[in-house]
């Protein structure tokens, strides 16, 4: 394994902090914080009926298996080698974890950051890299995540994952420390925006908490 995943790993572990058996964590605000962009009902819905069955379902994958006390982080570098229960339920558990917390209400972009340096350097602007966000997600097909990542040569870029993969499994082509992912399964919208998956992303795009986005950079 090269030096800087494990770097990743260990960075991506103070997040998570958590071994079996899991716990839906807390989130930091009400259902409603995030209306106009994201509605009550789907806050709650999202979290008490989604993420909680992920909590569930992972925990009783896990309930007999002999490699239930790794961290999740541990069991994503060998997913494709364990039940797809525990791909589908751990991934579900950890974005979902990682999702809540990089959302803000008072959400502001400093332009003086590593991380808008980088975004400059790249893409010119962050407007064009919510355009990349907006377009790599609007492409998924079916359900699944899209994301910004630190790859292994430092630079940034925007992926996606299906299901409930994410960048920190084995073998998948968006790879990379995450910086944030965006949830574009149908639950995560469809209440408001039925099909216009678009103008979800276009919408959430404006309540990133670009200050945890630079300290993931930065870290
Ligand atoms: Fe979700």
């Amino acid at each position: 394994m090269k030096n800087i995943t494990l770097l990743f790993m260990l960075f991506i572990s103070t997040i998570s902090n958590a071994q079996f058996p899991y716990e839906l964590p807390k989130l930091d605000y009400n259902y409603d914080v995030f209306e106009p962009i994201i509605d009550s009902q789907t806050m709650k819905i999202h979290y008490n009926n989604h993420h909680k069955g992920y909590v569930t379902n992972l925990n009783k994958a896990l309930e007999n298996a002999k490699f239930k006390n790794e961290t999740l982080e541990n069991l994503f570098l060998k997913m494709d080698s364990l039940p797809l229960a525990i791909r589908n339920h751990g991934g579900g558990h950890w974005n979902h974890s990682f999702f809540w917390k990089t959302l803000r209400k008072e959400a502001i972009f400093d332009t003086t950051t590593n991380l808008s340096h980088q975004i400059i350097r790249q893409f010119g602007n962050i407007d064009s890299l919510k355009k990349n966000i907006i377009e790599s997600g609007t492409k998924i097909f079916g359900s699944g995540w899209v994301w910004v990542v630190k790859n292994h040569n430092n630079q940034i870029e925007v992926c996606s994952t299906s299901n409930q993969d994410n960048p920190l499994m084995a073998n998948q082509k968006c790879n990379g420390k995450p910086l944030l992912g965006i949830d574009v399964w149908e639950h995560a919208y469809y209440l408001k925006y039925n099909s216009k998956r678009g103008e979800y992303l276009s919408n959430i795009l404006n309540i990133i908490d670009w200050q945890k986005v630079n300290q993931r950079f930065d870290q």
